[in-house]
């Protein structure tokens, strides 16, 4: 089975989360990158893209960039690019819930027009250098549109289909639908993976039991609720609190080193996950929300992992 970790949530789990997490934890099967805009054609990746892609700052992990576009010059322009930087395959988001990116016709803006979609999809795979995936929500609106999108996915000489089975109107609320996850497998003549939702090992044992075919299970949320789910996952320990306690710290000396003071508030969107490993919650939210500098930062840090009741059980609810 691959587990994989999921494009990043809030910025959370870009390249610092991905090592720290890999030394802390064991490395992932695979890691997705946060989604760039590929550079114009003969220009290059500048500012956050070219740090998240710095293969210096992803070097012994598997890392599939992400790309956002319907360009498939550009698409075609920035796998040469990749190809040069050492990845081996390069991932289309069609999955993208946010009103800028589907105004465009991006993200799961693309799902409205599965025809385009065929076209772009049939034109980049020809001509990248790397293999191309996607990942993908099953429609916009309604989940009869995936009928439509599997069939032009399914024409497709794609490395592997990635199924968020939610619609765009879901963003990331409601239960995934595995019927059409269960279709993809069934239909698809590439390998096929799973995302949503998937948070301990019985929402892993439902969806495999379901779906025995599954290969690979691209983890998101629950891998920030809970950083041990992977090992988890694979029949090893629950999570401990010493084990949660050395990774808060090096998940924040990284950040620190990566952006100063800004450290606080990434770290404060990771506790919006990581605060499901005590039994209140909201405690522990309220402690971090009102530091501003590290120092108070940190004095709230140590009053939950000393005050507040650990969960080894950890669970991200939603
Ligand atoms: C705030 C936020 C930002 C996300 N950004 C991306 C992204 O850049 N690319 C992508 O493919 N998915 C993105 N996702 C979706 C996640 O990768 C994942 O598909 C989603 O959280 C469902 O998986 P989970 O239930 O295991 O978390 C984002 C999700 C959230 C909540």
């Amino acid at each position: 089975m691959i587990l994989s970790l999921a494009p990043p949530m809030e910025g959370v789990t870009g390249h610092v989360f991905r090592r720290v997490h890999a030394e802390c934890f064991g490395a992932l099967d695979r890691y997705y990158t946060l989604f760039v805009a590929p550079p114009q054609v003969g220009k290059g990746f500048v500012g956050r893209a070219k740090k998240e892609l710095d293969p210096a700052a992803n070097e012994g992990l598997d890392v599939v960039p992400q790309l956002l576009t319907r360009d498939a010059d550009r698409f075609v322009w920035a796998a040469g690019l990749l190809q040069q930087m050492g990845y081996r395959e390069v991932n289309l988001n069609a999955g993208c819930p946010s009103g800028t990116v589907i105004s465009k016709g991006k993200g799961a803006g693309f799902l409205r027009e599965p025809r385009e979609l065929e076209a772009f999809l049939q034109d980049v795979c020809e001509r990248s250098p790397l293999p191309v995936s996607v990942k993908t929500r099953i429609g916009v609106e309604r989940d009869d549109e995936y009928g439509e999108v599997l069939a032009a996915y399914c024409r497709c000489p794609l490395v592997e289909l990635i199924v968020h089975p939610r619609l765009r109107v879901d963003a990331y609320r409601g239960t995934p639908r595995w019927e059409p996850y269960g279709r993809t497998l069934e239909e698809a003549p590439f390998a096929v993976a799973y995302n949503g939702d998937i948070f301990d090992v019985d929402d892993f044992k439902r969806l495999t039991s379901a779906y025995p075919q599954t290969r690979h299970v691209m983890l998101g949320r629950g891998v920030l609720g809970n950083p041990a789910l992977p090992r988890v996952l694979s029949g090893g320990a629950p999570l401990m609190a010493d084990e949660l306690r050395r990774f808060h710290d090096a998940l924040l000396a990284a950040y620190e080193e990566e952006m100063g003071g800004n450290a606080v508030m990434r770290m404060k969107e990771w506790w919006l996950y990581a605060s499901c490993a005590f039994a209140d919650e909201k405690s522990v939210r309220r402690r971090v929300r009102s530091a501003r500098k590290v120092g108070e930062y940190r004095v709230a840090v140590e009053s939950i992992f000393s005050g507040e009741k650990f969960l080894p059980s950890a669970r991200y609810r939603g």
